[in-house]
């Protein structure tokens, strides 16, 4: 919106600028205001004044933001607007601010707070706008408020401003350029467990779930304690949210806007504009219903996100191939009774609980008592705890159909829901207490043929190619570069068999992909991943599976597995919490985090790291890459060394090699093998020197043939010349 702005600020912003300063923020009796005059909070936050939205001619009486006139955060008569510039706002006669039209026939009411007062004068009586943005009608010398703008508020709540009750909810504007009243709310619906809805008219858009203590137990996140400031109250008197961000110095707003959601926004000062920091619905599970009853919505599923309670199917099997799941689902066909029958709970973990507001909810219970109340009664047909903390308290029990629940990934609750001894006992030796519908425990046992069924193939494919190579003498391949005796190469295997055969030799783990999503017990790895269809690509990983798995020291970093999918390539290695070490050595003010002895003992670390490769592993192993960023850096500063994508292994009584293909990092590379491509422990030296310059002087080694005296190589030797040659003239 704008406000009829150009005409304003030439003839009236000029004398109320004056006003501004001597900071009117109070309406009284005798001090009405009219269109074009304006109300501005203490410390300037907020303005009450008329404005037009931006596309219309209408005007109204509203509060916004002093730094964002587009911020409207209160209306007055949003559903009885003024056609014309002669609206005043004045404190009547009954002592109420009253909106009027100054027309031919007179001042026309609009609008009124409408409350009654009895017992002051009305030349006591003020309104003031307060820097909260809050309008409040009082009465000097009194603490007695009659009325404020907060309790009712129209599309946006405020920070530090209470909501939930009768009138204390927010409805949407009926558009972007019509403040009216709109057919979407915020409530807080106090029915069983009280939670957040948003509706449209009457049908429910989204709920938050029930307050669990921490947080709107269906939202992913709790908002951080040490940003936020929330405060639910729910007692007998009053149900209320409240909330507030802690720094005093952010303007933050909760707001229904015109697409039908519910947004938290925040200001940013130095870009001017306000930015989204949380919305809901967020999904499509979020969609009040959009599954039907006994139906769970999993956002992680592509496609269909439909699935059934344990034990339960569709009620329409034809609208759910339609991918239509609103028709939701009934117990199995042929379920067996649910009454003291063997029957008892299935756990489905993780989930927004379903619509609480027709629970019943006891609040001392247990979680264990819980189960023991929902067991001994046939009707209830699940249970959940409604207060997380202190191990779970607050026993919530469903009775009738139960709906919009949501498969969650993080911060979701458990629900337990009754089932028969059958289903019973189809769920109770799965781990995890997992629950499947009919559709994905066929999907699974496919999954599971077809893996058995390739795994059979590849056993017997392996089988011949052993057979084939005894055929041959038994030989696995060696030698086929004639400038490199010695060195292994693979060129022309495919690189899955290459890989198989050798798993039984490096007792790695393959993994696939999916795993590597999620590995067990939340580890953290580090993952490299070789760029799709580069054969070079291909020949590193192969070079680095086989090499570094036969590998095991402290200053050589752990290979955990590897994964083949299609293209994808992947190395799974331990993870580094503190990266590499060029991050540390090269950073500007790097030199502070790092001290002498940890450099110190960072150079001895790679020292024994490169000693095991070259002379005390099982095998001999020259690096050819080493430097800053191949030196990984662990939680306590161990260095390990890393990435052996160029790496050669040699034989126990070879010296050097000598190759046409010089890969490596120019700067590290010792003189002959960049010239001459001849290679050899020696190298890995070079580079350690050059590296062990490097942690001292935190200074990078540039590569100049031209000009040595710029790098650091350079600059020691030419110190040494010096010193030599002084040490002669002495
Ligand atoms: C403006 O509103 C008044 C009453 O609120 C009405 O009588 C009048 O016709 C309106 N004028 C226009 C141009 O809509
Ligand atoms: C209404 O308008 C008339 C004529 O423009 C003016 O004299 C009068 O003071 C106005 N009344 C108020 C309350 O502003
Ligand atoms: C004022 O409030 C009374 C009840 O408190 C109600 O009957 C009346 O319609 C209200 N008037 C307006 C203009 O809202
Ligand atoms: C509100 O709902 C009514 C009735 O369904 C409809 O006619 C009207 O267009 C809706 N308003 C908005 C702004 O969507
Ligand atoms: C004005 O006061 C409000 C409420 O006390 C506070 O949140 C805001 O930061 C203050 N604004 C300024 C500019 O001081
Ligand atoms: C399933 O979930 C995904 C991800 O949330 C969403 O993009 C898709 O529209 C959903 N499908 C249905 C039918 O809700
Ligand atoms: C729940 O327990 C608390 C303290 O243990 C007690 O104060 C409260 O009255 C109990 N409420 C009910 C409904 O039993
Ligand atoms: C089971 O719970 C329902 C709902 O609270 C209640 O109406 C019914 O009386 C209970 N039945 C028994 C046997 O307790
Ligand atoms: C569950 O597992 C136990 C032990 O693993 C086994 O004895 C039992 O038969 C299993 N029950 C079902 C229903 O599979």
């Amino acid at each position: 919106m704008h406000f009829v702005k150009g005409l304003l600020n030439v003839l009236v912003l000029q004398p109320l600028l004056l006003q501004l300063c001597s900071s009117l923020d109070t309406i009284k009796f005798v001090q009405p205001v009219r269109d074009g005059d304006f109300l501005v909070s203490k410390n300037e936050t907020f303005v009450l004044g008329f404005f037009r939205p931006k596309i219309s001619t209408n005007r109204y009486v509203g509060i916004w933001y002093k730094f964002s006139e587009d911020m409207v955060v209160w209306v007055a008569n949003r559903d009885n607007p003024i056609n014309s510039s002669s609206g005043v706002l004045s404190i009547g006669s009954d002592g109420n601010l009253v909106l009027q039209v100054n027309t031919s026939q007179g001042l026309l009411p609009l609008w009124s707070t409408n409350v009654s007062i009895s017992s002051a004068s009305n030349d006591k009586i003020f309104a003031q706008i307060l820097d909260s943005g809050n309008l409040v009608l009082a009465q000097q010398g009194s603490q007695d408020v009659f009325w404020q703008s907060t309790d009712h508020p129209t599309n946006i709540l405020l920070q530090n401003i209470k909501m939930g009750g009768i009138h204390r909810f927010l409805t949407s504007w009926n558009s972007e350029n019509d403040p009216g009243t709109g057919n979407v709310s915020l409530r807080i619906d106090p029915n069983g467990s009280p939670q957040m809805i948003l509706y449209n008219i009457e049908a429910k858009l989204w709920r938050s779930g029930q307050w669990n203590e921490i947080k709107w137990s269906g939202t992913p996140a709790a908002q951080p304690k040490d940003v936020f400031k929330i405060n639910f109250v729910n007692n007998k008197d009053e149900i209320t949210y409240q909330w507030t961000v802690l720094d005093p110095s952010v303007h933050s707003v909760y707001i229904i806007d015109g697409s039908r959601t519910f947004k938290l926004l925040v200001w940013q000062g130095q870009k001017h504009q306000w930015d989204l920091l949380w919305l809901a619905p967020l999904d499509a599970c979020d969609s009040y219903g959009k599954w039907g009853k006994f139906g769970n919505c999993n956002p992680t599923i592509n496609g269909f996100n439909c699935t059934c309670y344990p034990g339960y199917e569709p009620i329409s099997p034809q609208d759910w191939d339609l991918k239509d799941g609103r028709g939701g689902c009934k117990r199995q066909q042929g379920s067996r009774s649910m009454c003291r029958n063997g029957d008892g709970f299935v756990k489905m973990e993780n989930v927004k609980v379903p619509d609480t507001s027709s629970i019943k909810l006891e609040k001392n219970l247990s979680l264990e008592a819980c189960k023991d109340e929902c067991l001994k009664n046939c009707t209830c047909l699940a249970y959940a705890i409604e207060d997380v903390t202190n191990r779970g308290t607050g026993c919530m029990t469903w009775y009738k159909d139960l709906m919009d629940t949501k498969q969650l990934t993080e911060g979701g609750q458990d629900l337990y829901v009754r089932a028969d001894a059958v289903v019973l006992a189809q769920y109770k030796n799965k781990s995890g207490g997992g629950y499947f519908s009919r559709k994905r425990r066929l999907a699974i046992i496919l999954v599971v043929s077809i893996s058995v069924a390739s795994l059979l193939i590849l056993a017997v494919l392996c089988w011949f190619r052993k057979m084939s190579m005894k055929g041959r003498g038994g030989q696995p391949k060696f030698l086929n570069d004639p400038a490199a005796p010695g060195v292994r190469s693979y060129e022309d295997l495919p690189i899955k068999d290459e890989v198989d055969e050798h798993r039984g030799e490096t007792d790695l783990p393959l993994f696939d992909l999916t795993t590597v999503g999620c590995l067990a017990h939340g580890q953290e790895i580090a993952v490299k991943r070789l760029s799709r269809n580069s054969r070079q690509g291909i020949d590193e990983f192969k070079n680095e599976v086989m090499l570094i798995a036969k590998l095991q020291h402290r200053n050589v970093v752990r290979l955990l597995g590897f994964c083949i999918h299609k293209e994808e390539r992947m190395l799974i290695y331990e993870y580094m919490p503190n990266r590499s070490l060029d991050l540390w050595i090269f950073r500007k003010n790097g030199n502070s985090l790092l001290d002498w002895r940890k450099r110190f003992q960072i150079i001895i670390g790679i020292a024994r790291g490169l000693l095991y490769l070259h002379q005390d592993s099982r095998l001999k192993i020259i690096h050819r890459d080493l430097k800053a960023s191949n030196v990984l850096l662990d939680g306590s500063m161990n260095p390990k060394i890393s990435d052996f994508g160029i790496a050669r292994m040699f034989g126990d009584d070879q010296i050097e090699a000598n190759t046409n293909k010089v890969v490596g990092t120019y700067g590290y590379m010792s003189p002959e093998y960049a010239m001459n491509g001849l290679y050899s422990t020696k190298s890995d030296v070079f580079s350690f020197g050059v590296l062990a310059l490097e942690i001292i002087s935190g200074r990078k080694n540039s590569f100049q043939f031209e000009n040595s005296s710029l790098n650091l190589v350079g600059i020691v030797n030419m110190g040494l010349v010096d010193r030599r040659k002084s040490l002669e003239h002495n």
